[in-house]
């Protein structure tokens, strides 16, 4: 075993055991800049050790080292996995022979199946329902479908009071410090809504009604550990519930707008400037976000605190610029509730570019105004245009 990872005590009988990814930058689609992690957590029984979720297949190793500074592997009886997806269970097969091919491994009804697609005779999971007692501990399990799968669910440890919430509460980032306070709070903050926006936006209205519904599962947690990132204790855990149950609520005031562009020889990008001159005379926020240098997943952080998405692209095969249709095809899917969509944009001879960028966008947004279209190099005029489009679109929204 490699001697230099450690397991981190976070409970009287849990242990951190999981993986650092420090050089993760991309995480199907979403820029993760500041890597992650996948945790994953031993519990002590009775007589040997249950372990709640693996790794990402490639870091098992890690993942059995941490657990060989707390007991021989071959003293972890039970394995619990609370989320199929495979930066989880990718490691689950390997690690699974490593502890005793025989162990059983407990999910939720939908993991079961889920795993036994991913792996088939190599993981046949049980299912996890209500309560669960094992190694003379009580668990409770709560299935949390769609948070972020259909098989996601939670496991509480009722000794300890550590609720496992697999990806709800988390965040894509590396680092050594296993709580949020011992983490700048900006960073903790700008990256859990970040994850939020990226991850879990499209599920938004299943996680309202989670949030609801939580006071009534009647659980007292003095920590929440989730899988990616550090965990919440003290007034964290309050803090990160309301900011989920906010998230979640599509009526919560996001009085802010967000423009989106991309050019060719920066007709569109000048409209652009014009534009956000305009919105930004009503003093309402901006987040002006070229698409040559942003990420998709900026795009979706900004988002989630805004009500209208204003799209600039110019013409180009009679169509959209590409960086403007992947973003938009990569923000149809996760269903912000954008209240209003404007479109705008420099052409040669039709203007096609800003009419697929309506098309696209209009399903997303309550409201999508007409676009506005200059030809060519824009003119003062047509400056005075856009300076107006964005105080029409800024009062709209005020
Ligand atoms: Fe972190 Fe849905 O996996």
């Amino acid at each position: 075993m490699n001697g230099s990872f450690q397991a981190i005590q976070i409970s009287p009988s849990v242990y951190w055991v999981g993986a650092i990814d420090w050089a993760l930058r991309q995480f199907h689609g979403y820029e993760t800049r500041r890597g992650s992690t996948y945790n994953a957590y031993l519990v002590k029984g009775d007589d040997g050790y249950i372990l709640i979720d693996t790794v990402k297949k490639g870091f098992e190793d890690e993942l059995l080292a941490r657990i060989a500074t707390v007991c021989p592997p071959d003293q972890v009886r039970a394995i619990i996995s609370n989320h199929a997806e495979m930066d989880h269970s990718g490691g689950l097969p390997r690690v699974l022979a490593a502890i005793a091919p025989d162990a059983p491994v407990y999910a939720s009804p939908m993991g079961v199946k889920a795993l036994a697609a991913h792996f088939g005779d190599a993981v046949r999971a049980l299912p996890a329902k209500g309560t669960l007692t094992l190694l003379g501990r009580t668990f409770r399990v709560v299935e949390t479908r769609m948070m972020h799968w259909p098989d996601s669910m939670w496991t509480y440890d009722e000794a300890d009071r550590i609720l496992f919430t697999n990806d709800a509460f988390g965040m894509h980032l590396a680092g050594q410090a296993r709580w949020a306070d011992e983490v700048p709070a900006d960073i903790i903050e700008d990256e859990s809504a970040r994850y939020f926006a990226n991850i879990l936006t499209i599920y938004a209205p299943i996680i309202a009604k989670c949030c609801a519904g939580y006071p009534a599962l009647g659980l007292d947690p003095a920590a929440i550990c989730p899988d990616h990132g550090p965990c919440w204790r003290g007034d964290g855990i309050a803090r990160i519930l309301s900011q989920y149950a906010a998230w979640s609520n599509p009526e919560r005031s996001r009085k802010k707008a967000v423009l989106i562009y991309d050019t060719m020889w920066h007709s569109t990008e000048t409209m652009a400037r014009a534009i956000a001159d305009g919105i930004a005379g009503t003093g309402l926020p901006c987040d002006v976000l070229p698409l040559s240098g942003t990420p998709r997943s900026e795009v979706a952080r900004a988002l989630l605190d805004a009500s209208a998405l204003i799209v600039g692209t110019p013409t180009l095969n009679q169509g959209m610029y590409p960086t403007v249709a992947d973003v938009l095809c990569y923000l149809k899917g996760l269903k912000f509730p954008i209240e209003l969509g404007a479109v705008f944009g420099s052409h040669g001879w039709a203007p096609l570019g800003t009419k697929a960028a309506k098309e696209a966008l209009a399903p997303m947004c309550k409201t999508t105004l007409d676009p506005l279209d200059l030809c060519y190099v824009p003119t003062p005029e047509g400056l005075a245009r856009c300076r107006e489009y964005g105080e029409s679109i800024a009062k709209r929204i005020l």
